[in-house]
């Protein structure tokens, strides 16, 4: 749980009290840990408790930030990778499944995008009353993950199902999620992105259109599955978030091949996204070339074929997807390159889809493997299609 951003709920419950247990066994295990209280869950544990054991303040007051914005709710809400509220007592779940926002938990719960818990606390035949039970059916629905109540003596001092989860259990339910969530942990992915500029002369160059924008997706997919990623990537003018990951710039197709080969024999995973000139000056002049003819010839070499080569000292338990940027015979001419290339899968995207291919945030795409499946994919972000691509890889071969 190293980093894990995690965000507790804690609502009026006698179970309130596990919850410091809970805090200190996450952040036994290096999770970052913040908590957020309903009003009347003071009554029952400090706020200086919880805050202590987390190293961060327990709010259960909406704070205005440094530009005077209400929107400490909004910021939890995002921040958290995971959001368990335990213990949830009725009266929250039955907010919840209403949408009712009259505290600070309830509106980060609205205003949260991660997955959330919730583990229900209270006395038996309230966790067994109709409401509750069609409340919490409701919270599922709206995919809501329940921590099921456990069975044994309750504070009434009747005995049945009502407790709290105990804490053991809901940190076993935490780290099952971020594993399952994380295919790749563990995994080298290697990524080429962008362009590659051929030097004419000190101010010119062979180029293209690639903005970098589907190989970086990529690489941040693969991260966020748990890969390690090393990415090449060629001159680009867009900022990109590139945190996490080992990057190296690179400018030609000579240098994109230099380390392409160096980095290749860890990876477990490699997706070549790069658009790399086919050809380049066979000499670069040392000099501006001057305009004093009508017609000027450029003679052009081959670069080296980065996928090509990468394909032929590939080992079985290595894996390159490989893009075909087409624009006629799309099928055809991808499944030649498939083959022609060794690669295990080849993500097909044509210049003829609106919407697709260089620059855009869209692309619209195919993946074809070697077993002749073909699955074709609507327009959309680049950032869904890299995770249509790291899935596809995923599913087949992980
Ligand atoms: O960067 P964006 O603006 O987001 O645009 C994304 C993209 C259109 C560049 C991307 O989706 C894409 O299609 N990349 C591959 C472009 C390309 O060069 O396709 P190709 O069909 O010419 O090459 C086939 C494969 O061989 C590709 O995996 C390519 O990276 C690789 N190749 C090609 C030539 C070469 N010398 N070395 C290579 O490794």
């Amino acid at each position: 749980m190293n980093g894990k951003k995690i965000l507790i709920g804690v609502c009026g419950s006698i179970a309130a009290y596990k919850t410091a247990f809970l805090i200190r066994l996450l952040k036994k295990q290096h999770a970052d840990v913040r908590v957020v209280m309903t009003p009347s869950a003071s009554g029952f544990i400090a706020p200086l408790t919880l805050s202590t054991l987390s190293k961060n303040p327990a709010l259960s007051q909406f704070i205005a930030n440094d530009e005077g914005e209400w929107n400490n709710h909004v910021e939890l809400g995002l921040w958290a990778d995971v959001f368990i509220i335990a213990p949830a007592s009725a009266n929250t779940i039955a907010k919840m499944a209403n949408g009712i926002c009259d505290n600070l938990l309830l509106a980060v719960y609205l205003s949260a995008r991660c997955p959330v818990y919730v583990a229900p606390a209270m006395d038996l035949d309230m966790y067994q009353h109709s409401s509750t039970q069609t409340n919490m059916r409701l919270l599922q629905e709206s995919g809501v993950k329940m921590i099921d109540a456990e069975f044994g003596e309750l504070a009434s001092g009747l005995t049945g199902t009502g407790r709290m989860a105990e804490p053991e259990n809901i940190v076993n339910l935490v780290n099952d999620f971020f594993s399952s969530d994380r295919p790749l942990q563990g995994k080298n992915a290697l990524v080429t992105a962008g362009p590659t500029y051929e030097q004419i002369d000190p101010v010119r160059f062979i180029g293209n259109h690639s903005s970098g924008k589907m190989g970086v997706a990529i690489a941040n997919q693969l991260m966020a599955y748990g890969a390690d990623v090393k990415l090449i990537l060629g001159p680009v003018n867009d900022i990109f978030e590139l945190e996490g990951l080992c990057v190296s710039k690179v400018t030609s197709a000579d240098e994109m091949y230099a380390l392409a080969k160096e980095q290749f024999a860890g990876a477990d995973i490699t997706v070549l996204a790069a658009a790399v000139a086919d050809y380049k000056p066979r000499v670069m002049a040392d000099s501006k070339i001057k305009k004093n003819k009508d017609n000027m010839t450029l003679e052009l070499t081959k670069t080296p074929d980065i996928a090509a080569s990468l394909g032929k000292i590939k080992s079985k338990d290595q894996i390159i997807a490989g893009f075909a940027l087409e624009t006629d015979n799309e099928i055809e001419n991808a499944r030649k390159k498939l083959h022609s290339k060794n690669f295990d899968m080849i993500v097909l995207n044509s210049l003829k889809d609106p919407g697709a291919g260089f620059g855009y945030d869209t692309n619209k795409i195919s993946i074809i493997d070697r077993d002749n499946n073909t699955r074709d994919y609507e327009l959309k972000s680049k950032i869904g299609v890299a995770k249509d691509i790291v899935d596809a890889i995923v599913e087949k071969y992980f």
